[in-house]
């Protein structure tokens, strides 16, 4: 089965790279104008200017002056989750803050009661919507995450949904286990029995079920420790599951040493973030990812210091943090905008960040996240555009106009 793309304005070829875009090559892109682009057996096979075209395939797809680029690859997300949040959303307005809102039992604590309340099937019919609109935005691999169950039997529950939408997703799906990601309620004042639980209970049977390929906490003020998270973080390394997790949000206070040290594939957040963690990640594999749509929903004025993680090498991709709290969009060209406006990444910068090296905060770099020969052809067609940075420019508009996966 092959596929010919034909009358690509541009199409964005990855440069071949060993190891995440870091410092000055994290801007470089390589492209050739009026190309077309041959897919066989769902994988890119060639390319060339359209001066010399093949003349057969078994389809062909007209890209009608549009750019080709390699889909995006949204490393971190909650896709699944039973209900929006919009009344948290006018509580902030009216002054509270995220954290005001969760001491309360709402923020994480709302999202699990209204799960553990959600039947499985309704979970996933509800997240295969979110994936849909998300692919059409742009995004053609996807982490999800656990997190609102908080609970054997619903942690499970939202793993075996994650599995079940792997089995039907048009994209490749990565699953993430975030037992720790609030305290429940009947848990405040024993903290270490719900620890137990996880270390105990939840890992082995998602080991068992083989249900997760990471494991993250939420290592933050009010929410897990430093001690906590390095527990968790050992534990999870006894089966295999490699750390992905959340630190540095509202406050600096270990989190990212604590990764480093059980050789995390990725540090989400970063919105505070001193010197010497900076000098720490500059000198690991770790990558850090950026999530701009967070702080940007919160109206919170730290952004990750994101100019200063490339003049020091570190290796840094874009998520788009989807979730019913923090961040109710996966639109991943909207994350670009905010990257360039808000984290002063050139428009290249940003792109790089959020295709080849969010592929890496997968370890889908061999697969995906960028268009070389051998890779997946997972692909966006835009409209035509004047330049790369159009997009992030033109923010809030959909300049995909369609998709493809191999
Ligand atoms: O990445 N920070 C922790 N977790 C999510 C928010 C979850 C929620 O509020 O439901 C985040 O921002
Ligand atoms: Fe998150």
């Amino acid at each position: 089965m092959s596929k010919l793309i034909i009358n690509i304005a541009k199409l964005y070829l990855g440069t071949d790279t060993k190891s995440p875009l870091i410092a000055d090559k994290l801007a470089e892109v390589i492209f050739i104008e009026n190309a077309w682009l041959l897919i066989v057996h769902g994988r890119i096979a060639d390319w060339g200017n359209m001066e010399l075209c093949p003349e057969r395939a078994d389809e062909i797809i007209d890209a009608e002056g549009g750019y080709v680029l390699p889909a995006f690859v949204d490393s971190h997300t909650h896709l699944v989750f039973a209900a929006p949040r919009e009344q948290e959303f006018v509580q902030r307005i009216q002054g509270l803050s995220y954290q005001e809102i969760a001491q309360k039992g709402g923020g994480i604590l709302n999202s699990a009661r209204r799960l553990s309340a959600c039947s499985e099937d309704q979970l996933l019919e509800d997240a295969f919507a979110r994936l849909q609109e998300v692919v059409s935005y742009g995004t053609g691999a996807i982490e999800i995450k656990s997190g609102y169950g908080l609970s054997v039997e619903a942690e499970l529950k939202m793993l075996r949904v994650i599995r079940r939408l792997k089995e039907i997703s048009p994209i490749p799906i990565k699953a993430s286990f975030l037992g720790a990601h609030a305290m429940p309620m009947e848990f405040k004042e024993n903290r270490s029995a719900y620890i137990n639980l996880i270390l105990d209970e939840m890992l082995p049977r998602i080991a068992n079920e083989g249900l997760a390929d990471y494991i993250d906490v939420f290592c933050e003020k009010g929410f897990y420790s430093t001690e906590e998270t390095d527990l968790i973080l050992n534990a999870g390394a006894k089966y295999g599951l490699k750390p992905k997790i959340h630190c540095n949000q509202f406050n600096s206070m270990g989190g990212i040493e604590t990764a480093i040290k059980y050789n995390a594939v990725s540090v989400d957040h970063l919105e505070v973030l001193n010197d010497t963690e900076i000098d720490a990640l500059s000198k690991s594999k770790t990558i850090a990812t950026l999530l701009p749509t967070a702080p940007f929903f919160l109206n919170d004025d730290h952004f990750p210091p994101a100019r200063k993680l490339v003049e020091s090498k570190v290796a840094i991709a874009l998520a788009s943090d989807f979730n019913p709290g923090t961040s109710p969009s996966g639109n991943m060209q909207f994350v670009l905008s905010l990257a360039c406006i808000k984290l002063r990444l050139t428009p290249e910068e940003a792109f790089n960040a959020a295709t080849i090296n969010a592929a890496y905060a997968l370890e889908m770099d061999g697969e995906l996240g960028s268009i070389s020969k051998g890779k997946k052809a997972n692909l966006m067609i835009t409209v035509p555009m004047p330049s790369l940075a159009f997009m992030p420019y033109y923010f809030g508009a959909n300049l995909v106009k369609r998709m493809i996966f191999s």
